[in-house]
């Protein structure tokens, strides 16, 4: 490489979206460490600034546009001294909306969706020849067998993405358009992954998918894996003592997945599992091919394997169509569920969804109404499980300071954050922590062995 390219240069990324995002930024810095860019949190010094971006709701794009707005100020007043700062769009949205992107913002040098950032050094060549970069491809080759093998961007508690894309199309999501059609990484690829992220000093690895529990990837005997059998095997790599993985279509939810819930120990007892709805009219209408009925068979399947799990979940509210007793329907789920913690949306109309074009809209008064109403719900089954865990003894993963000085926060099994006085030193370690308080999103323990 040329002397200014391994100079030292400041990148600053800001993710939005689910945790496919946050493992692309990681990957994206990997990628550009090479070419001499440090990571930072601000973006004040920045010679690159990337927005990984999504889509998946209307104020999204609307977000980004306004933090483009202020990276533009930041750009400007770098280069009115003479440097050059570049500002890119990756993500979902850039993937939707591209071609937009660079007519209504003219500042930024580069945009590319979510298969095509492993061309990174490619585009950065092209964006300091001035050229405007737009790379929305979904390449033959899948991004995963040209990533670096370095993995330095993560720390004890680690992402790996298995699984890409989705082919269910429920009718008001973003994702197959966004991300593309379903994909598995290889076993052998996904267990090298795992060794390096081990190496660099994971204990925890959470492995990622739109659509996770449809994985099916190639195992080394040719042979092909289901997500159980994979989890079964990192679940003997020694030094990794946790795995997670998200996010779960209850479809897939097949008998081995869920009897390794029962039988391994790394597993941590807690799982998203998304249902949006639990009517099953609307539930036909999303296109989820699966009823309240089917969810709930799943989580009592789920909970005699494993009794100790909790569980989160996505909903939807006000989706077209949506009665006052298919409202009631889903209140009824989330109370014979009881939850840990859950996410609760309000519908979104996407361009280019099915769903987008149904008529029978729910006034905005009413969905608004409809999730404070739903809201008040989750947020007593998420109070009454943190507060059941008051007096249990808890494994807890410290991974970063706490708010107040001599604290540290970590998370549980059932990924609560955790906040209990501990010496640095426990910093990055599963440590016993009794749990002394338990409030709507954390809880408060003591170590109890220094
Ligand atoms: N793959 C996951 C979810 C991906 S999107 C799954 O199958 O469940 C994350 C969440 O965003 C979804 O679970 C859904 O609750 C919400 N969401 C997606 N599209 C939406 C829309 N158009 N309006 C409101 N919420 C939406
Ligand atoms: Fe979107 Fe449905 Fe696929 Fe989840 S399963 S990513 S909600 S289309
Ligand atoms: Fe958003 Fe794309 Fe993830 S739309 S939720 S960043 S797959």
């Amino acid at each position: 490489m040329a002397a200014p390219d391994t100079a030292k240069k400041k990148l600053f990324i800001k993710t939005w979206g689910c945790q496919m995002n946050v493992y692309d930024s990681k990957r994206m810095a990997d990628i550009l460490s090479p070419l001499g860019y440090q990571e930072t949190d601000s973006p004040d010094q920045a010679d690159m600034m990337i927005l990984n971006t999504c889509h998946i709701r209307e104020k999204a794009t609307d977000k980004v546009f306004s933090e483009l707005g202020r990276l533009r100020e930041h750009k400007e007043e770098r280069e009115k001294v003479g440097g050059k700062v570049m500002i890119a769009v990756a993500g979902c949205v850039a993937q939707a909306e591209g071609d937009f992107i660079l007519e209504r913002a003219p500042y930024v040098d580069m945009v590319f969706g979510p298969q095509t950032y492993h061309e990174l050094p490619e585009m950065v060549l092209k964006a300091n020849g001035n050229e405007r970069v737009i790379n929305t491809d979904f390449p033959a080759v899948s991004k995963f067998d040209l990533l670096p093998d370095e993995h330095k961007s993560q720390g004890v508690s680690a992402f790996l993405s298995i699984q890409e894309g989705c082919d269910k199309f429920c009718t008001f999501c973003v994702v197959p358009y966004t991300r593309g059609a379903e994909y598995s990484r290889t076993a052998a690829e996904i267990l090298h992954e795992a060794r390096r992220l081990i190496e660099n000093g994971a204990k925890e690895i959470t492995l990622l998918g739109q659509n996770v529990n449809a994985f099916h990837g190639e195992g080394p005997d040719g042979k092909v894996w289901g997500l159980g059998r994979l989890i079964r095997t990192l679940a003997d790599m020694d030094g990794l003592e946790r795995i997670r993985y998200t996010t779960s279509h209850p479809r897939d939810m097949d008998d081995d997945l869920i009897a390794a819930h029962g039988e391994v120990a790394k597993l941590m007892p807690f799982l998203h599992l998304p249902v949006q709805s639990g009517s099953d009219k609307i539930l036909k209408a999303m296109n989820r091919k699966h009823t309240a009925d089917d969810y709930r068979a799943v989580i009592e399947k789920l909970r005699a394997a494993r009794p100790d799990i909790a569980f989160s979940s996505d909903f939807i509210i006000g989706f077209p169509g949506e009665t006052d007793q298919d409202f009631e329907d889903s209140l009824q789920l989330v109370r014979d569920v009881r939850y840990a913690s859950c996410y609760s949306f309000k519908y979104s109309a996407r361009p280019g969804t099915p769903a987008a074009n149904m008529q029978n809209l729910v006034h905005d008064r009413i969905a608004s109404e409809r999730l404070i109403r739903f809201q008040q719900l989750i947020n007593e089954q998420q109070i009454a499980f943190n507060q059941s865990c008051v007096g249990k003894t808890l494994g807890i993963l410290f991974d970063r300071k706490g708010k107040k000085d001599g604290q540290l926060l970590g998370r549980s099994p059932y990924n609560q954050s955790v906040h209990a006085f501990a010496k640095d030193r426990l910093m990055n370690h599963i440590v016993e922590v009794e749990i002394t308080g338990g409030f709507e999103n954390s809880l408060t323990g003591e170590v109890l062995k220094i």
